[in-house]
């Protein structure tokens, strides 16, 4: 991997840290109690949590296709039955949740971010899949499972 693709992780992440960090310490001034009680916040949390199963599991789906040798296989199993890229699908449910949860501009901002850059690379993925595997199954959508 690049070191400028790195450098570029590091900033958008301090960048993402920051803003959301500060909006909801400083800035937000509607987070009481009350809040956690609040549907916004209940479902975003769970969007969050259904996200971040999704993602680590397809991440990990991933890694063991690595465990044996360092080709690119077909991964199976779980949301990859249905889309290639569920880990993309996971982070892009994350985010969505967190801006739902904190109903921030600053958290909506991370989502939008997070979105613009993994589906033109689910696109990009599942593409390259299509075409250097004669056998991947014809049903199977890039991001969104029966859609897309
Ligand atoms: N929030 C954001 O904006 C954001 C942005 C980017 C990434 N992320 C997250 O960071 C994580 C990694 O993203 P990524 O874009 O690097 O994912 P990726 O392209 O799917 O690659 C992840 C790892 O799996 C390997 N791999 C992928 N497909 C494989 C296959 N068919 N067979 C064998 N190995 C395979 C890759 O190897 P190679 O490196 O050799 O291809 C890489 O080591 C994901 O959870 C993603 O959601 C988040």
């Amino acid at each position: 991997m690049p070191v400028v693709i790195i450098g570029f992780g590091f900033i958008f992440n301090i960048m993402n840290g920051y803003l959301n960090g500060r909006y909801i310490f400083t800035f937000a001034s509607a987070y009481t109690n009350s809040w956690l009680a609040d549907p916004r916040f209940i479902t975003g949390l769970a969007v969050f949590i259904i996200g971040f199963i999704i993602n680590r599991g397809a991440d990990r789906t991933l890694r063991d296709l690595r465990r044996t040798d360092d080709g690119y296989r077909i991964p199976s199993g779980g949301l990859y039955r249905w889309i290639s890229c569920p880990n993309y699908l996971g982070e892009i449910l994350t985010w969505l949740g967190w801006a739902l949860a904190t109903w921030s501009l600053p958290g909506l901002a991370f989502a939008v971010w997070t979105a613009a850059n993994l589906v033109p690379r689910a696109r990009s993925h599942h593409t390259w899949y299509r075409k250097h595997f004669p056998d991947y199954p014809p049903d199977r959508k890039a991001l969104l499972p029966g859609l897309w």
